[in-house]
């Protein structure tokens, strides 16, 4: 069991950020709040996310006494804090006096003080400023007794562009390239478009009306914009750390699968990994159950940043978001179906943003637990008092942890280098959404899969899906190939192993770095499909296959055409002028297979194929009913069962077994779920 916060809360945290600095001259309102969380079953507030200009008005003026009142008030009604820094928004004073705290854009042109969320974290003054605010919030409520944990400034995103980041990547390349310029000229294939650098100080970042055209450039830019934040945090953990005489959980909100960072390197920084989900619910390009299950993807790729603990779902909108196209509110019960969600992917927290409106400013529309009509009858407010009853009754899952079989690779690193190549079509790369396509397919299959680096797979996993692993390290080569042979079974697809770390392309064949031993495959061309344009693969199974399938796959898309040197076919293309060639195959190595999927199939086809790798490999699967999703997180002795119906249909699960954690009722046999109806069903570990 690994609990987040020590047992100090008896369960599931549900909270959520509180801005009370925003009614400081309305105490009735103040005192309404606290009377409402606690009918809400609110036990967490999320304080000072943006209260930087209240606590330091001027430059060394301090004030936290609010604070510590609004502190003292909530722990006094069984309401604990997590106490952000306040480095999300800067006050005007700093800005006036000290420009350079101000980003610089992609084109050179430094902002003007504005927003938030746009610092530039090489500035050692604001590095500064941001050490002296912390250390006195530290020394000011760093020992209060309601406090549960440090929360690192907000949503930590964007680049600088100015003079002291250029600099600093400066010398980040010169540590990564050991000084030697001719290896970076090397490894960034410098010498086209004589691009080519006699030394680190000539060097700038890829502005957009500058050098853009190094891919190499490009992507060591976004690695040192990661180191960037990575160092950035350190300074404010350091000053908490420093000052503080307890240790606190720390924690910074990331946002689903985020582009500007790659949140593995940042995730080693902290504590507790904590997350912002705000899914686009009820628009009009997809269902509701696919909504659903992108975001537990989500779930899922943030809780493998730290898959030996829980998470939490640091925010989330009770209603309506109010920076979407159409901020469309959210559908009566889907709030505490998005809570049995996080909570079944492994959160122990369901936290909102916000609590209570503000009266101006640009997010007075958003989404709020209380909204400006002020009262506890509302809809939403009736629908958070529900998800508390639910959360307070499902507590005891908390600590434990998800423990599954399959696995779906996701590399940030992979992500930039497949969007920056100037190669196959623009609009169809969609490197992330095919992930997301796997895993819903699994779903679909009843197996709830984890999001893992390919430095994460290991003989835990039964079967290791790697879309699109376009980038390539050795060590990945060699980590997939240990897997294999190690008795793994392991499915890589079209565009596999094409480029090394810097984006230089493998010589001798792709899958490169001795992947194309391994599947017994090499890649020769690529086709890049119109949307309009399909071709077929037709499975050509031996008859000792235990399995039986004459469906034939639709392709979309991508179709590479393969040279097979000792792989087995599996499946032929069935039109254009690659009719009959090679298009699915699988190689024996060692005690595991690897399999070769050289195109993109469409859902139906995706299906097909991966229920034929799960009953070849004999992989425990069940299809779901559609629309539903189920999630299975594990303490030492129990199973905790999650089943969701994301359908407008009501759903019969079949073959359940277990307590109803929410009613004590045992059931065996079949349960009905109505639509946006969830069950949690906890059974004794064997
Ligand atoms: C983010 C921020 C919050 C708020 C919400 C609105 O998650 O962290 O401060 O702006 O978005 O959706
Ligand atoms: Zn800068």
């Amino acid at each position: 069991m690994n609990y987040i916060f020590n047992k100090k809360i008896n369960g599931l945290i549900h909270g959520g950020d509180y801005n009370p600095e925003q009614w400081l001259d309305e105490p009735d309102i103040l005192k309404k709040d606290i009377e409402y969380m606690k009918e809400a079953g609110i036990n967490e507030a999320t304080l000072g996310v943006f209260s930087w200009a209240m606590y330091e008005p001027k430059e060394g003026e301090f004030h936290f006494e609010w604070l510590k009142q609004i502190m003292d008030n909530l722990y006094e009604n069984g309401i604990y804090t997590i106490l952000a820094t306040p480095t999300g928004a800067r006050p005007v004073w700093m800005d006036t006096k000290y420009p350079e705290v101000m980003r610089v854009d992609n084109m050179g042109n430094r902002n003007r003080h504005g927003f938030r969320h746009n610092h530039c974290l090489s500035s050692e003054v604001f590095r500064e400023k941001a050490r002296i605010i912390d250390r006195k919030l530290v020394e000011t409520v760093g020992n209060h007794p309601g406090l549960l944990m440090w929360h690192i400034s907000n949503e930590f995103g964007g680049e600088c562009y100015c003079d002291l980041c250029k600099k600093k990547f400066q010398q980040y390349l010169y540590k990564r390239y050991d000084g030697d310029i001719d290896k970076l000229n090397h490894e960034w294939w410098s010498t086209f478009w004589s691009a080519r650098y006699s030394s680190f100080d000539e060097i700038e970042p890829p502005y957009r009306n500058g050098q853009f055209a190094v891919l190499g450039l490009n992507l060591d830019w976004k690695r040192f914009t990661t180191q960037n934040f990575c160092d950035y945090i350190s300074v404010e953990i350091d000053t908490i750390r420093r000052y503080s005489d307890r240790e606190l959980p720390v924690t910074t909100n990331f946002m689903k699968r985020f582009w500007d960072i790659d949140y593995r390197e940042l995730s080693k920084k902290i504590d507790v990994i904590s997350w912002d989900s705000y899914p686009a619910f009820h628009n009009d390009k997809e269902t509701f159950a696919d909504t659903m299950l992108e975001n537990a993807f989500d779930h899922a790729l943030l809780r493998g940043l730290k898959p030996d603990k829980p998470f939490m779902l640091m925010e989330s909108t009770p209603s309506q978001v109010n920076w979407m196209e159409f901020n469309k509110l959210k559908r009566p019960g889907v709030n505490k179906l998005c809570a049995a969600q996080a909570v079944a992917c492994g959160s122990d927290t369901v936290q909102y943003f916000q609590w209570r409106k503000s009266r101006g400013a640009l997010e007075q529309f958003h989404g709020a637990v209380i909204d400006h009509l002020g009262t506890n009858d509302t809809r939403v407010f009736k629908e958070v008092a529900e998800t508390g009853r639910f959360l307070s009754k499902i507590g005891e899952v908390e600590g434990s942890v998800t423990n599954n079989k399959v696995a779906v690779i996701f590399e940030w690193e992979n992500w930039w280098a497949i969007e920056a190549a100037f190669a196959f079509a623009g609009q169809t790369k969609k490197y992330d959404e095919t992930c997301i396509s796997y895993w819903k397919t699994l779903m679909a299959l009843g197996i709830d899969a984890d999001v893992i680096s390919v430095n994460d797979v290991s003989d835990k996993y039964k079967l290791v899906i790697a879309p699109m692993l376009y980038q390539l390290t050795e060590k990945a080569a060699s980590l997939l190939t240990e897997y294999v042979e190690q008795g793994g079974i392991l499915l890589g697809t079209y565009m596999m192993g094409y480029v090394n770390e810097n984006c230089l392309c493998y010589q001798g064949g792709f899958p490169g770095s001795g992947l194309n031993k391994l599947f017994g495959v090499i890649s020769e061309e690529i086709d890049p499909l119109y949307p309009s344009d399909r071709n077929g693969i037709s499975l050509t199974l031996d008859s000792d296959a235990n399995v039986n399938m004459t469906t034939s796959l639709t392709v979309k898309d991508y179709a590479e055409i393969l040279r097979v040197n000792d792989a087995e076919v599996l499946g032929i293309y069935t039109e254009d002028f690659y009719k009959d060639s090679p298009a699915f195959t699988v190689k024996k190595a060692g005690k595991g297979k690897a399999y070769y999927q050289a195109a993109r199939c469409d859902e139906a086809s995706l299906t097909e194929l991966l229920e034929f790798i799960l009953k070849s490999e004999e992989i425990t699967h069940e299809k779901l009913a559609a629309g539903i999703e189920k999630h299975t997180r594990c303490s030492d002795d129990y199973a905790y069962t999650f089943y969701l119906n994301n359908s407008d249909k009501e759903c019969e699960l079949s073959n359940i077994e277990g307590e109803n954690l929410v009613t004590g009722e045992q059931f065996t046999g079949c349960v009905k779920l109505m639509p946006r109806e969830s069950i949690v069903l906890k059974s004794k570990l064997l």
